[in-house]
């Protein structure tokens, strides 16, 4: 698959990227990376991008169960709390894909909701170390490819729980507030080089992760959304279809913002 780059700050567009069903399709196709592709917001990113004509490659843990419908055009095992994992598997799949213009990090866990007295040093080690430590090392990858290309765009999956901090989740929260903060570093870092960084904010959002917490914490999640519903992940990814875009040229190092009115900035 040949690249096209002109110019710099102008989208490498793939020659035969599949998927291509109209020239408004053919101007726009991209290559993405989409990691913790195989649930959740991963899956939904993956059939959004794939939807829009891009070629896309899907990533997650080697044990991960696949959807039956996923159109990715190549599907690799990752696990982001190892970094060597985490470059292999980007230079692979950019490999595949002919280039790279697009990372979608989608990869996280909860981890256990108690309190913090009960929480160990090891379970807060372990969720930041994949929640913060797997968007740097995605970080990296993605940027290694993107700003020799002068084009890119990334973008992390942060939560309201870094925003607001969510009782009894004090290492997702820390988690997802470094990950607030490494976008903003990074997008400031590298605002001039034709690549943006940033991360959405998601409230709660219907996937397997909710599903995993109790009927209880359920119900307390929803009652702090002023919508009083969950969010779709097909709302997730529409707002990461934008901030993939290349219409979505003058932000970087920004949070934007998922959580159906929860949020207070
Ligand atoms: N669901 C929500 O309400 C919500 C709200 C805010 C933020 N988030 C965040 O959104 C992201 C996606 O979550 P989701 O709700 O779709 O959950 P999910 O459990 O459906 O998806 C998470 C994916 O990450 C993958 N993953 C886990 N550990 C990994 C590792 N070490 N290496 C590679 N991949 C790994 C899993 O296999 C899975 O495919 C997560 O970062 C989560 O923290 C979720």
């Amino acid at each position: 698959m040949s690249q096209t780059l002109t110019t710099r700050h102008e989208p490498a567009r793939p020659s035969t990227a599949p998927g291509h069903t109209s020239p408004e399709r053919a101007r726009t196709a991209q290559r993405a990376v989409v990691v913790g592709a195989s649930s959740g917001m991963g899956a939904a990113v993956v059939a959004r991008l794939t939807d829009a004509g891009h070629a896309v490659a899907a990533l997650d843990l080697a044990t991960a169960t696949w959807p039956q419908d996923s159109r990715a055009v190549h599907r690799g095992s990752v696990d982001v709390t190892d970094a060597d994992s985490v470059e292999e598997a980007v230079a692979e799949a950019t490999r595949e894909l002919g280039g790279l213009e697009i990372v979608v990090n989608c990869a996280g866990v909860l981890g256990p909701v108690e309190p913090t007295l009960e929480t160990t040093q090891d379970t807060f080690q372990r969720i930041v170390g994949l929640n913060l430590g797997g968007a740097f090392a995605v970080t990296r990858a993605a940027l290694a490819r993107m700003v020799p290309a002068g084009y890119g765009r990334i973008v992390h999956v942060a939560s309201i729980a870094g925003k607001e901090g969510n009782p009894q989740m004090a290492a997702y929260s820390a988690s997802k507030a470094g990950v607030i903060g490494m976008v903003k570093s990074i997008g400031k870092e590298y605002a001039a080089s034709g690549v943006t960084v940033n991360a959405i904010a998601p409230a709660s959002i219907e996937t397997p992760l909710i599903a995993g917490m109790t009927a209880e914490r359920q119900a307390v999640q929803r009652s702090l959304i002023p919508m009083g519903r969950f969010g779709t992940v097909a709302e997730v990814a529409a707002l990461v279809s934008y901030i993939t875009s290349p219409d979505a040229s003058f932000t970087t190092g920004f949070v934007y913002d998922l959580s159906g009115g929860r949020a207070d900035y």
